[in-house]
């Protein structure tokens, strides 16, 4: 299954000017199997900054690229040059002072693009600030069963190192912007629209994460 990815870019004219752009994913979408055109974030913090953080992350339906940019917009807020990237296009992180991964969960698992990223990069991230987020549906809540079902979505990606920090974040479901697939499973399940994300949680782990 092939997309071609277009890009367009736009200035930001708010705050430290920054750049930013949009990759839109489109391709064969009039194949019923294809997921709809979608748009994910990826934007570019001050250039003239050397000590830069990077946020890579991995989503299919765009809510992770949201949170992602949430985080960024925050160590911005802070002073931070950031750069919000898909972790499938990062060619290398020497260079940045800190890298943060992020990525949805799909049937239990990061996405592959996130766990690759970390296998790729397993030699250098575990000596800079790192770390990990998680955004999902299921397994939210505070007991026990909830804690070690979330934790086990990390199994993959722990084969290659542990996080200085984990968090998990409740997602987002939205059924038009899935692929057929993942529409027919989402409508097994009964799962309907529905948008969890917490931003105040998201921004208050923002603050402190590289504190
Ligand atoms: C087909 C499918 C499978 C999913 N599997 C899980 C899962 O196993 N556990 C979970 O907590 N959330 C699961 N989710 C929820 C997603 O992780 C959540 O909606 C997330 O916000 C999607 O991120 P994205 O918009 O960046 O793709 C699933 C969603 C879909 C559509």
């Amino acid at each position: 299954m092939t997309h071609s990815i277009n890009r367009r870019s736009f200035l930001k004219t708010a705050g430290l000017g920054l750049g930013a752009a949009v990759v839109a994913c489109g391709g064969l979408t009039a194949l019923a199997t294809q997921p709809p055109a979608l748009d994910f974030y990826e934007s570019t913090g001050d250039n003239a900054m050397t000590d830069k953080i990077l946020i890579a992350y991995a989503s299919k339906c765009g809510s992770t690229g949201e949170v992602a940019q949430a985080i960024a917009d925050e160590l911005t807020r802070r002073g931070q040059a950031v750069d919000v990237r898909l972790a499938g296009s990062v060619k290398t992180i020497a260079g940045y002072r800190a890298v943060l991964v992020g990525s949805a969960i799909r049937m239990g698992q990061w996405l592959p693009e996130a766990v690759k990223f970390v296998e790729r990069n397993a030699a250098v991230l575990p000596s800079l600030p790192n770390a990990f987020f998680t955004v999902h549906m299921l397994n939210t809540g505070d007991d026990a069963a909830s804690r070690q079902a979330r934790a086990a979505y990390l199994a993959g990606v722990h084969q290659f190192m542990a996080a200085q920090s984990e968090v998990f974040f409740a997602g987002k479901l939205e059924l038009a912007k899935m692929s057929f697939l993942d529409r027919l499973i989402s409508q097994a399940m009964k799962a309907q629209d529905e948008d969890k994300r917490d931003w105040a949680a998201i921004r208050a782990w923002a603050q402190t994460v590289l504190a």
